[in-house]
C-alpha cells in the first residue's frame, strides 16, 4: 500500500489557494445554534456567550488549522473578557460579542467573503481582533483622552489613542498566553496574524472612518487593489458599525448605552473644567432621534451600501434593516413633533 502517493491536500500552497470550507459548521456543537444577528448577549449566561465565541473559533477551523490547543483558547478569552469593564454602558464585553458574531455571520454567510478571507491565519485574526478590538475601553472618546492629557495621551502622542490601548493590550495578553508559540514561524503565520489583526483594530478608530470610505469605494471600482488586511478590516469596522442593522429593540438598547457613555463622560467633562462635545449635551428625546439619523444618513448608509457592492449583496438583508431603523427613527420623530404641537395647542387654549 505504501507505493500510492498520498494526494498532497495538505501542500501550503495549495491551502492558500483553495478557499477552506465551512463545512464543520453544520455538525457543530449545540452552542453554534444560539448564534444569530438578533441573540441578545445580556440576556443569557456569561458562561453561554464564552461557550458561543469559542464554538465559533471552532466552527471556522482555525484552532485545528493552526494547532492552538482548546483549553488555551479558552484561557485567553477569559482573560480578554476580565480586561471589559461591567461598569462600561456601551464599550463592554457584550459589545465586542456582538460584533465578532457579526463578522462571523458575515464571512459564514458569504461564499465571497470565504474566498477572500481564505487562510486561517486571516480568519483566526477576524475573530480575534474583533474580540480585541476594545480591550480596556475606560468608557470615554479619544477626544477626553487627548482634552484632559491624560497618560494614555501622552504615551501615545494623540494619535488613535484608545486604538493603540486595545490593540497593545491584545498583544500583551496573547502573548503572555505563549500563542505566538504555537503559530509556524517558518511559514511566518504570526507575524501574517499581527499585521492583519494590528490593521484591524487600527481601523476602528472613527476618524479613520471617511478615508476607510473612499478605499472601500475605489476596491468597488477594482477589488483587486485590496489585500486581504484591507477586508478583514473593513468586515471588523462594518460589524462595529452594526447595531443599528439589527431588531429594533437591539438598536434601542444598544442606543440607550451610548448616549449613556456619552451623558457620564460629558459629567467628566464639566467638573474637570473641559469643553463638551455639543452632541453630548442635552440628549432629549428628540435630539437622540436627530442624532441618530444622522449617523445613520451620514455614516452608515454610505458605508453599508459601499461594502454591500463589495462584498456583492451578501449584506442585502442587513440594510434593509438598517433602512427600517432609519424609517423607525422618522417615525419616532414625527410622534414627538405631533406631542410637542398638541402639548402647544393645549397650553394656549
Ligand atoms: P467607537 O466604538 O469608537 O466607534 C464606533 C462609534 O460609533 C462608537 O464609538 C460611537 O461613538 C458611534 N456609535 C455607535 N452606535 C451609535 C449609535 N447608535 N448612535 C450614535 N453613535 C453610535
Amino acid at each position: 500500500g505504501g507505493q500510492t502517493p498520498e494526494p498532497e491536500k495538505h501542500h501550503p500552497a495549495l491551502a492558500a489557494a483553495t478557499p477552506m470550507k465551512l463545512v464543520q459548521m453544520e455538525q457543530d456543537s449545540e452552542a453554534l445554534k444560539e448564534i444569530d444577528y438578533n441573540y441578545n448577549p445580556f440576556s443569557v449566561s456569561e458562561d453561554q456567550v464564552t461557550d458561543n465565541i469559542l464554538a465559533m473559533f471552532d466552527s471556522v477551523g482555525v484552532l485545528d488549522a493552526l494547532d492552538i490547543p482548546a483549553d488555551v483558547i479558552h484561557a485567553i478569552v477569559l482573560d480578554v473578557k476580565s480586561q471589559y469593564s461591567v461598569d462600561v454602558a456601551f464599550h463592554n464585553f457584550n459589545h465586542v460579542y456582538t460584533v465578532l458574531q457579526m463578522c462571523y455571520l458575515i464571512l459564514k454567510g458569504s461564499s465571497f467573503v470565504q474566498k477572500i478571507v481564505s487562510t486561517p491565519v486571516a480568519r483566526f485574526a477576524l475573530l480575534m481582533s474583533a474580540l480585541c478590538h476594545d480591550m480596556n475601553h475606560p468608557g470615554n472618546n479619544n477626544d477626553f483622552e487627548i482634552k484632559s492629557e491624560s497618560e494614555l495621551a501622552i504615551l501615545y502622542n494623540d494619535n488613535s489613542v484608545l486604538e493603540n490601548l486595545h490593540c497593545s493590550s491584545m498583544f500583551e495578553t496573547l502573548r503572555r498566553h505563549n500563542l505566538h508559540k504555537f503559530m509556524d514561524s517558518n511559514r511566518g503565520e504570526w507575524k501574517d496574524f499581527r499585521e492583519i489583526a494590528t490593521a484591524a483594530i487600527m481601523s476602528t478608530d472613527m476618524s479613520q472612518h471617511k478615508v476607510l470610505l473612499q478605499k472601500v469605494l475605489g476596491a468597488v471600482k477594482d477589488p483587486s487593489t485590496l489585500g486581504v488586511q484591507d477586508w478583514v478590516a473593513y468586515i471588523v469596522h462594518t460589524a462595529d458599525l452594526g447595531n443599528l442593522t439589527l431588531d429594533w429593540d437591539l438598536a434601542l438598547m444598544w442606543e440607550d448605552r451610548i448616549f449613556k457613555e456619552f451623558e457620564i463622560q460629558a459629567e467628566r467633562e464639566q467638573k474637570m473644567g473641559l469643553d463638551v462635545a455639543t452632541y453630548m449635551l442635552n440628549l432629549d428625546e428628540v435630539s437622540r432621534a436627530k442624532i441618530q439619523l444622522g449617523f445613520i444618513d451620514y455614516v452608515l448608509l454610505p458605508w453599508w451600501e459601499a461594502m454591500n457592492k463589495l462584498i456583492p449583496n451578501d449584506l442585502e438583508e442587513r440594510l434593509v434593516c438598517l433602512k427600517r431603523s432609519r424609517e423607525n427613527y422618522t417615525q419616532v420623530l414625527k410622534a414627538l413633533a405631533k406631542k410637542e404641537r398638541g402639548e402647544g395647542a393645549g397650553g394656549e387654549g
